[in-house]
Parts: structure tokens; C-alpha cells; sequence
């Protein structure tokens, strides 16, 4: 129907605001997609302008995918009118996917965006909170022993399909398969992130800053 429809571009629009790009652009003055890693996210705002800035898009991008991801919720479910809760899951996974493609390719900054992880983070939190609780936990550990965020993201990404099926035991088909389908997509958007982990050539980020002696 027409609601549907309504509802897929607005997944894709939320997805697209490019909070990078913006909030780089209107409080700094900088494209962080000049510097760093070239990417329009959480990670590059830290490492381009730091902290506040990279929370603050992190913040933003995690919303983006929850609020897609709720979308029929927030809307009136009865208008968009989906019949039982597994096809409910279903639709709210396409919609956290669509939302994450809009992250990947933004309408509102030349579809040159960023890898994702933050968005789908939100929309794991929207789905299984307690799933996403298992990846934070791997992405916190994994950023502090290694501090590569590239790798914590992979690891994390890893653990949402690993935690569903093994801890949680989920019942519902579809949460599994698009935990393996967001496996593959962190795998594609970190293609360079893999190939410099391999040669030692990725840059590392400190959440706390080393003292100084
Ligand atoms: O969320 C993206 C992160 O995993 C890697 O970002 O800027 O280091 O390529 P970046």
C-alpha cells in the first residue's frame, strides 16, 4: 500500500541524515570526509574533531536506526496494518537494513556516506536489546584491548547473529538471517579497514587519553 511505501522512504531519509557530514560541516567547518579514514561517521568525527563531536554523531546515528527500525510503532501501527508479530519483526528488519542503506548512501550528502555500525547498532537495539547488549560488551572489550574500532565493529557485528542464535535462542527465522546478512554487510563497508588490520597499517583510537609523564 501507499503507507508502506511511505514508511520504506521514510526509513531511507532517516538513514540518510548525514550527521558527520552536517554536524562536521556546521559546528567546524570541516568535512570529515576530507581527513582520517574518509569516512562519514561516528569513528572519523572522533578522530577528526574529537570526542564531544564524535559522541554526539554516534548518538545521532544510533537513533537513526532505532527510530527507523520503530518507525511503525511511532507511526499508527493500525494504519500500516501488519497482520502478525512475526511479519511485524520482519518488516521492522527490512526497515533498519533500509535505514542502514540510506546511512551508507545518504540523499542529503552525494550518497557518500559511512559503513553503518552505529545505525545498525540502534536497530539492534530496537529488535534485541539484550543481543545488543552481548555486541557492546565485544565492542567495548575488544576497542580497549586492541583499540581498533574497525575490528571492534567486525567482532561486535559478529556477536549479534552468534548471541541470538546461541544465548537467546531465537525463535524467529528472519532476526538470524539478517544477523548473517549484517555480518556480510560490515564485511563489505570494512574492506580497507580489513586489508590495513592485515598489513598493521590501521589507525588506532584511545578513548582515554594516554597520561602524559
Ligand atoms: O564505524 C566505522 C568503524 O568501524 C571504522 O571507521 O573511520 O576507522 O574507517 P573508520
Amino acid at each position: 500500500s501507499i503507507y508502506l511505501i511511505g514508511i520504506v522512504i521514510l526509513a531511507y531519509l532517516f538513514g540518510s541524515i548525514p550527521s558527520a557530514v552536517w554536524f562536521g560541516g556546521a559546528f567546524y567547518g570541516v568535512d570529515v570526509r576530507e581527513y582520517g579514514s574518509g569516512n562519514a561517521g561516528a569513528t572519523n568525527t572522533f578522530r577528526v574533531l574529537g570526542k564531544k563531536a564524535g559522541s554526539i554523531v554516534m548518538f545521532v546515528d544510533i537513533f537513526k536506526g532505532w527510530t527507523a527500525t520503530n518507525l511503525p510503532y511511532l507511526l499508527d501501527t493500525a494504519v500500516v496494518g501488519i497482520p502478525t508479530s512475526v511479519q511485524f519483526v520482519n518488516f521492522q528488519l527490512a526497515l533498519g537494513v533500509i535505514a542502514v542503506l540510506g546511512h551508507l548512501f545518504p540523499i542529503f550528502a552525494g550518497f557518500r556516506g559511512g559503513k553503518g555500525v552505529a545505525t545498525l547498532f540502534g536497530m539492534v537495539i530496537a529488535i534485541h536489546p539484550e543481543a545488543a547488549l552481548c555486541c557492546v560488551t565485544v565492542f567495548l572489550l575488544t576497542l580497549l584491548i586492541t583499540h581498533y574500532v574497525s575490528l571492534s565493529s567486525i567482532l561486535a557485528g559478529f556477536t549479534f547473529p552468534f548471541s541470538v542464535a546461541f544465548i537467546f535462542h531465537t525463535s524467529v527465522p528472519a532476526v538470524l538471517l539478517y544477523g548473517i546478512a549484517i555480518c556480510a554487510l560490515i564485511l563489505v563497508t570494512h574492506q580497507k579497514n580489513i586489508e590495513r588490520l592485515l598489513k598493521g597499517h590501521e589507525s588506532k583510537i584511545y578513548l582515554f587519553k594516554k597520561k602524559k609523564m
